[in-house]
């Protein structure tokens, strides 16, 4: 199976914030970034491995910043690096200013996806090759970020997890 690099996954999704997706204080409302970041990071998957993919885990997001009701939100979302029928997936949210069209990163969350058949059977996905700094710099934690989240998920044993456990000896 022929690896593929992180950009040729890149997927990029540009909206608005409308008061319908906004909590009390005009903010954009959590579950509806969850949601767009969900919708752009499968389609980076399905671009990565040419299958199906679905959500198995949302490893980490981090809602550091409020997203204003009006503004203009754009989410990049590229594999940064696959497993055997797994991706990792990493979503970067920015908000643009509506005169100088400058960009202010505000969120980003990462995502773990499975390739399926039509049948729901695991598909094995293809190597990926990051290629800038901070594509390696990803690549490289999430080994760390997939042996935490299989800890969590009570798919894996703490003491297995070899990747987190050198972070502490
Ligand atoms: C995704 C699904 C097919 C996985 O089935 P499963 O029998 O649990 O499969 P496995 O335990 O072998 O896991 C499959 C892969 O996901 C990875 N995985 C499973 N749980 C994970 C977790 N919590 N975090 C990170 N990776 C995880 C495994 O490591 C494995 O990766 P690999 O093939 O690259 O080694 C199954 O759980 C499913 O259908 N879930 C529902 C998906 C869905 O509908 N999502 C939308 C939510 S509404």
């Amino acid at each position: 199976m022929k690896s593929r690099t992180a950009k040729e996954s890149l997927s990029i999704a540009t909206d608005l914030v409308l008061p319908s997706d906004t909590n009390a204080l005009n903010g954009m409302f959590g579950g509806e970034l969850l949601s767009r970041m969900d919708r752009i990071c499968c389609i980076a998957a399905q671009r990565h491995s040419g299958h199906i993919a679905v959500t198995v885990s949302v490893n980490h997001v981090a809602f550091t910043n409020p997203v204003p009701l009006g503004s203009t939100v754009t989410i990049e979302a590229k594999v940064s690096r696959a497993f055997g029928s797994s991706m990792e997936i990493y979503a970067d949210v920015w908000i643009e200013d509506r005169l100088s069209g400058k960009r202010t990163k505000v969120n980003e969350g990462i995502y773990t996806f499975v390739a399926l058949d039509k049948d729901r059977n695991k598909v094995a996905v293809p190597e990926l090759i990051p290629e800038t700094p901070l594509e390696k710099q990803r690549y490289g934690a999430a080994l760390r970020r997939r042996q935490l989240s299989l800890v969590l998920s009570g798919k894996l044993e703490a003491k297995e997890a070899t990747e987190i456990r050198s972070l502490f000896d």
